[in-house]
């Protein structure tokens, strides 16, 4: 992992990391417009609430997700995919907020990757002991695009491994603001999400969530 110069000197708003060609961690990135995107998640959880998918295999999932954006993903017995319509309500998913848009290209172009044109994010709620297993994020249509990843709330250990579910992964520390940002020569690396340790954070409790951007269509 190599540590560079901070990103945004006049400001020193956010250092990064470099995991290996293709991903970075931009600390603190999303600091800036905590307030915003909080405020943005409670009118979307209020319309779409977080619920406990299904795994095609039958398993209950211990995170709990809901989608905002033009499609969300879904996962249910028929399958992992992305739907326009929340399948528990039948309506449309949320829009996807202006500040996740505006915040996830910034994050983009600050990786590398110009023109970032999310249509789905998908919103992970984590309680301590919920998990994600590594896995690849390939039900998008399109593998050229990035994927933006925002942390909030209590730390996780984020897994970043590579191009086979068992080599072995890095272990990165994760808190509130900070944004991982994957695409290119790392699109498509396995990654998860140890299970979480309990702790509290000031604003969103015993909490860990979690806003995927992706260009699913
Ligand atoms: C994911 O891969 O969908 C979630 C990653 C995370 O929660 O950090
Ligand atoms: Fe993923």
């Amino acid at each position: 992992m190599t540590m560079n110069l901070f990103e945004d000197s006049a400001l020193c708003r956010t250092w990064r990391e470099e995991l290996c060609p293709g991903a970075v961690v931009l600390r603190g990135f999303a600091l800036e417009c905590q307030t915003a995107i909080l405020a943005a998640l409670h009118e979307i959880t209020a319309k779409a609430p977080f619920r406990h998918m299904v795994t095609p295999g039958g398993f209950r999932m211990s995170v709990a997700m809901t989608n905002c954006g033009a499609c969300g993903w879904v996962s249910d017995r028929s399958g992992y995919r992305y739907d326009a319509l929340d399948i528990d309500s039948g309506q449309p998913w949320p829009r996807m907020p202006e500040v996740f848009l505006n915040l996830s290209q910034e994050a983009a172009a600050s990786a590398g990757f110009q023109s970032f044109e999310p249509d789905a994010c998908l919103i992970n709620s984590y309680q301590p002991g919920a998990r994600m297993s590594l896995h690849q994020d390939k039900n998008e249509r399109d593998f050229g695009p990035p994927i933006v990843s925002i942390s909030l709330g209590i730390p996780a250990v984020f897994l970043f491994g590579g191009f086979r579910r068992d080599d072995k992964p890095m272990r990165v520390s994760l808190t509130h603001g900070d944004v991982v940002v994957w695409g290119g020569p790392a699109r498509l690396r396995y990654h998860g999400v140890m299970p979480l340790k309990a702790g509290l954070h000031a604003l969103l409790g015993e909490h860990r969530v979690n806003l995927t951007l992706r260009k699913a269509a």
